[in-house]
């Protein structure tokens, strides 16, 4: 057997079906694949097999509600820090619908919502109609958008003495998906890890362009994909400055720089950029502003009176640092299209001196403004568009710094 898992800590939380019985069998399967394995399990579980079994074939003692209870340690939170995978296999249909709304009412739920492991998977087994029910697909959907992957319940016989979709897996997809993701991860953690220690700078949300003290002119960008991409550039370990139109919830190591208007943001990143490696504006720039913006209040005019604003073309920020950019910088662009996509996207990497323009088909679906999602093609130059999503913008984000340090790599 290779040792497909070898030194990879794994954490099996097993809930009580009666599918929890082939634990014994999965604990054995990653065992010797050469992984560290941890159970987890609750006291529903203990019903279908004994903490005992489990503590033999994984060669540790295994964390139950009744040895949480007579240790003085805080074993969940070491367990889930400890984890480079976490597995919930079989996961009941009440077990699902508690971790996809936070409640930690045992030690194994405890020990999940502690757990912060790379790779979390789930392998739900039950009745049929349980799995049918809209609240179980509810509940297994947010988990999804929360980060775990699902390994599908099989077609055959259940416990019920029929043939229906509510049976494990089979282990041995189970333990696939596991090796997989696993070695996804260690793929991207070291491709990523090349940004440790290099500075980037990132643009977000759509520029305010004042009208009047209490007016502004803007577009629907959120922010959410730069925010995204600040992230991912900080768990990569690179130094991060976002220069940012809207406030939004971030990890405190990233340094924001608010910048309103697209002159204030053009402003904060040049500074920002005399020292830096990386800039990738995902900021949505108003193209125009307000000639000069009024001192004051507007206010309505006659009945029928229009008004009319004067505008003036805003500075390309992307543009102007792509035009400036030092050797060894690396530059990034977004182009949100709603047609042409690509042609569009190449064309911009030459108008910007652009290294890579990251095309959004805002038009499709899981893509665009406001969105938790996108779908991305990212075109570079003399290779072919690779394509990513839909997933979730921290998981675009991921791909696009890849690229990025893909490019380094290539010079
Ligand atoms: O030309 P277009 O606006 O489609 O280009 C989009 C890209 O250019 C985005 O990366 C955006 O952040 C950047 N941009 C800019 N300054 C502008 C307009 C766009 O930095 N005034």
């Amino acid at each position: 057997m290779k040792k497909t898992l070898s030194d990879k800590n794994i954490l099996l939380a097993v809930t009580g079906g009666i599918a929890a019985y082939k634990a014994a069998e999965l604990v054995r399967a990653f065992k010797k694949r050469g992984a560290n394995v941890k159970v987890v399990m609750t006291a529903a579980a203990e019903g279908f097999i004994p903490a005992k079994t489990l503590a033999i074939l994984s060669k540790e003692d295994v964390l139950t509600d009744e040895s949480q209870a007579a240790t003085a340690e805080v074993a969940h939170v070491q367990l889930a820090r400890w984890a480079d995978a976490l597995v919930v296999a079989p996961a009941t249909a009440n077990t699902l619908a508690k971790m996809a709304n936070g409640i930690a009412d045992n030690v194994l739920l405890e020990t999940i919502l502690a757990s912060a492991a790379p790779v979390k998977v789930m392998a739900p087994a039950m009745n049929d109609q349980m799995w049918a029910n809209p609240a179980t697909a509810r509940n297994v959907n947010t988990l999804i958008s929360d980060g775990f992957s699902l390994v599908e319940p099989d077609t055959g016989f259940l416990a019920e003495g029929y043939e229906a979709k509510g049976r494990l897996a089979e282990l041995n997809t189970i333990v696939s998906q596991v090796e997989e993701e696993l070695n996804e991860r260690s793929a991207e953690d070291e491709i990523l890890s090349h940004l440790k220690g290099q500075k980037v700078v990132i643009t977000a949300g759509g520029t305010r362009e004042p009208i009047d003290p209490v007016r502004f002119l803007t577009n629907r960008s959120s922010g959410k994909m730069g925010y995204a991409l600040a992230e991912a550039a900080r768990l990569a370990g690179a130094d991060v400055t976002l220069v940012a139109s809207v406030k939004r919830d971030c990890n405190a190591g990233i340094k924001v720089r608010i910048a309103e208007s697209a002159e204030a943001m053009l402003s904060a990143v040049q500074e920002a950029m005399v020292d830096a490696d990386v800039f990738i504006s995902a900021a949505a720039v108003s193209d125009y502003r307000l000639k000069e913006p009024f001192t004051d209040k507007v206010k309505k005019q006659g009945d029928d009176d229009g008004l009319t604003l004067d505008l003036v073309q805003n500075p390309d920020i992307l543009k102007t640092v792509g035009m400036a950019k030092k050797p060894g910088q690396i530059v990034v662009g977004f182009a949100a299209e709603t047609k042409d996509l690509l042609e569009n996207a190449t064309a911009k990497l030459q108008k910007k001196n652009a290294d890579m323009i990251v095309g959004n088909d805002v038009t499709k679906a899981g893509a665009g403004f406001d969105k938790d999602t996108n779908v991305v093609t990212m075109v570079r130059d003399g290779l072919a568009p690779i394509e990513a999503g839909p997933a979730s913008k921290l998981a675009i984000a991921k791909e696009i710094l890849k690229q990025v340090a893909d490019i380094q790599e290539q010079r």
